[in-house]
């Protein structure tokens, strides 16, 4: 059932806390390339230790995890994310690249150290390049001995679910943001896995009550879920307790998570279909051969048959906005800042279709935006310094934050915010239009770091600014991350300053006991030349002179439209735009592994 952790270095040591037992729970992992086939298709694919699926990380609240990081891949640079973890007081261990850290270059080592006070099921990725598809992302769990469920089940299992490409990430990404694909197209997986295997077997006793912790940790495809036979009881999403809800089936985005209990029947004669179906909605075009179906089987009998899953006529997934936290946070009310996200998909004089909040397609800064709010001083807080293509929003202590985002765009999108669970406020039908303030909220607003908005809907999250971090804003489908929809939240910069000290650079902290950024971070940086220090553009000397920033290519020109692209000649054009891709794609600095 749960991912094999063989191969990972498990060293648990207990110290006596003031009132439970914190542990620290130490990883080494060796990122490599393996080779595996989950649905029958022998691929390179990225694993940890030589094995895939990669290791679950597993502890509990209050414990410390420490993982030692190898770069093994060779010809890719890398780095971890760890999904739905608030990282406080330890901002610069979230993981993107950019953003937080720089790329672990390949051969590097880096550390990862970090306390988790928060229960609940969440997951890893890599967080660079649009690299996690190959197979670098695994279950994330944090036991809690005090769960307010805790009685009410017998045994807890991880089901993940994702899709599954054939080709390898850096191939695909070239041709998704290329001329040849001016609508934006995204690659449509090859199949659909449950566990990183498929007919996967669940084996149950009759009469127990099972805890199911789901995570959708797919590039791309939401899945619906249901279980033949038997009533999911939700508890949890995205490590958020939730006054229990019964669902028959429940839809997770890509990166979404949610706890079920499910009791088992008290006859152990026959077993019953587990399904996963992709949400076809996403696809553009679905390839005749697609099965978008993953199935597994509740076994109570091995010598009894698997049954093949019943048609469903329709999707008639659980409504994720009725749920309510357990903890009954009440709505914040009377937001200090309130921005809006409006989503846009649009093509750039490359050819290309770039995704956009804002009329603003995100390009990786030249210095970590982190680095630049440590080494910025009293400009910290000046969004103008992270760059004209960063999409900076930079936010006060405790400040009551509402993002309102307008998706002008025909497809869902499943929008995460790092560092935060936020409250989703309101959501609307499709088709709504902007959002329009007219809506009574609800008292008790459901918290979640993924949620979903419908095609050209809208969508309004709000959450308290008591997590210092520059904390990124995106869509979590991984083709919409390379192709630019990332917002960055800067949160209290000068108190960043206080805390966090890039020790011994001439930017350390003036404060004695902030925490030390550590060597391995600084040395995966300067080992590529990228600066530590200065605004988006490197400049350290003035910090509002952003010439020489990374941008995107330039607009198309006046009048030109994305049909215009399509009914283009490819041949006049080929040779040249086929450069600038090239060129802007260099950046990524990869290539298949054969
Ligand atoms: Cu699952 Cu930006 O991350």
């Amino acid at each position: 059932m749960v991912p094999p952790s063989a191969g990972s270095t498990l060293m648990t040591l207990c110290l006596l806390g003031s009132s439970a037992l914190a542990a620290i729970v130490n990883y080494d992992f060796n990122i490599s390339w393996v080779t595996a086939q989950p649905d029958g298709f022998s691929r390179p694919t990225i694993g940890i230790n030589g094995e895939w699926p990669i290791p679950q990380i597993t502890a509990n609240v209050g414990d410390r995890v420490i993982i030692n990081v190898v770069n093994g891949l060779g010809n890719q640079t890398t780095s971890l994310h760890f999904h739905g973890l608030y990282m406080n007081g330890t901002p610069h261990m979230d993981g993107p690249v950019s953003v937080t850290q720089c790329a672990i270059p390949p051969g590097g080592s880096f550390v990862y150290d970090f306390h988790i006070n928060q229960p609940g099921t969440y997951w890893y990725h890599s967080h660079d390049s649009g690299q996690y598809p190959d197979g670098l992302r695994g279950a994330l769990i944090v036991k809690d001995p005090d769960s307010p469920y805790k009685d009410q089940y017998d045994e807890e299992l991880v089901l993940t679910l994702s899709d599954w490409y054939h080709d390898q990430m850096p191939g695909q990404l070239a041709r998704f943001i290329s001329y040849a694909n001016p609508t934006g197209a995204e690659p449509v997986p090859k199949s659909a896995l449950m566990n990183d295997t498929q007919n996967l077997d669940i084996k149950v006793e009759p009469g127990k009550t099972y805890m199911f912790r789901i995570i959708n940790m797919g590039a791309f495809a939401g899945q619906y879920l249901w279980f033949e036979g038997h009533t999911m009881k939700i508890v949890e999403v995205d490590g958020i307790y939730t006054e229990a809800a019964e669902a028959d089936m429940i839809y997770l985005t890509a990166a979404q998570r949610y706890s079920v209990l499910i009791t088992t029947k008290d006859d152990a004669s026959s077993n019953f279909a587990i399904v996963g179906s992709m949400d076809q909605d996403l696809f553009d075009a679905v390839p005749a051969d697609l099965n978008p179906n993953v199935t597994g089987w509740l076994v109570y009998s091995d010598s009894a048959p698997r049954p093949t899953p019943a048609l469903v006529d329709e999707f008639e997934p659980f409504d994720d906005f009725t749920l309510a936290p357990y903890d009954k946070l009440p709505l914040y009310t009377d937001p200090d800042y309130s921005f809006e996200l409006r989503v846009e998909m649009n093509n750039l004089g490359d050819g290309a279709n770039y995704a956009w909040f804002n009329n603003i397609t995100y390009v990786r800064p030249k210095v970590n935006t982190l680095y630049t709010a440590l080494t910025s001083g009293n400009l910290a807080t000046n969004p103008a310094i992270y760059g004209d293509h960063t999409n900076p929003f930079v936010l006060e202590k405790d400040q009551v934050v509402e993002i309102v985002l307008d998706n002008m765009d025909p497809g869902k999108h499943p929008f995460h915010l790092h560092g935060h669970a936020f409250q989703t406020v309101a959501r609307s039908e499709e088709e709504a239009g902007d959002y329009m303030y007219n809506e009574t909220l609800p008292a008790y607003p459901m918290r979640r770091d993924t949620v979903m908005v419908r095609p050209n809907g809208n969508l309004v999250l709000r959450f308290k600014a008591d997590n210092p971090g520059i904390w990124l804003f995106h869509c979590h489908i991984e083709w919409h991350v390379a192709s630019g929809l990332i917002a960055t939240i800067v949160e209290r910069p000068l108190d960043l300053q206080n805390t966090l000290s890039l020790a011994g650079s001439p930017y350390a902290s003036p404060n004695s006991s902030a925490l030390a950024i550590p060597t391995s971070h600084i040395e995966a940086c300067t080992k590529q030349d990228i600066s530590i220090a200065g605004n988006a553009a490197g400049n350290q000397d003035d910090l509002l002179d952003l010439r020489g920033q990374n941008a995107p290519p330039a607009p198309l020109p006046e009048g030109f439209t994305a049909k215009g692209i399509v009914a283009m000649t490819f041949s006049i054009v080929a040779a040249l735009l086929g450069m600038a891709v090239i060129g802007w794609y260099g950046n990524l600095d990869r290539k298949d592994v054969k």
